[in-house]
């Protein structure tokens, strides 16, 4: 039996009214999607849904199991730190999800990749994250204290968060950013 991807992260579910209303505007796009826990649950919820990733092998289980379920999911194969840029137009989505993956020079292409009154729901790992010895602890991939506002400071922040986060088994150091495009 394939692995299948981990339940969503509460920080993005507790955004599904945000998301949804957001449908409008174009489809969701998840960044570095991994095995696509929040494709699904975005897809499951009823919005069209890009997944984006490096790992060819995630995106064909992630593609099969939008199959089985009838789910709206484009899997795609892109490189998210190509010099080349990221493969879509401007402000062409609804809404952008990232978690658990941090490419600082990419903050400007993803709020440009958000229409007007798009939304940003993004989670990732604090530095913090190294004092619990599991994940990652190189600092490339992990945010300072008050670093997610201060990347999309062109947004409006909706909601900001900090802290250590207790999921199933895990507990993670992760901090959370819904911000919105504004005309
Ligand atoms: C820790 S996983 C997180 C997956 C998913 N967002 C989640 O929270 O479950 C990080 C993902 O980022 C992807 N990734 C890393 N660097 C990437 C890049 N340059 N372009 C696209 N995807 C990348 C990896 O293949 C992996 O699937």
């Amino acid at each position: 039996m394939p692995r299948q991807a981990d339940p969503p992260s509460p920080f993005v579910v507790a955004q599904r009214e945000r998301l949804l209303a957001t449908a409008p505007l174009g489809p969701v796009l998840d960044l570095a999607c991994g095995r696509g826990r929040h494709a699904l649950f975005a897809a499951r919820a009823g919005l069209r849904v890009v997944a984006l990733d490096r790992d060819a092998s995630l995106l064909r289980k992630l593609a099969e199991q939008a199959r089985a379920e009838a789910l709206p999911i484009r899997a795609m194969r892109a490189d998210a730190e190509s010099a080349l840029g990221l493969p879509f137009p401007p402000a062409c989505f609804g809404a952008v999800l990232v978690t658990r993956f941090l490419y600082r020079p990419l903050a400007p292409a993803i709020e440009g990749l958000l229409a007007t009154g798009g939304l940003l729901v993004y989670e990732t790992f604090t530095e913090r994250q190294r004092e619990l010895g599991h994940g990652p602890s190189n600092p490339a991939v992990l945010l300072e204290t008050g670093e997610l506002p201060r990347l999309f400071a062109g947004l409006q922040p909706l909601a900001s968060v900090e802290g250590l986060v207790e999921a199933g088994s895990r507990r993670d150091w992760l901090a959370g950013l819904v911000a919105r495009k504004q005309a």
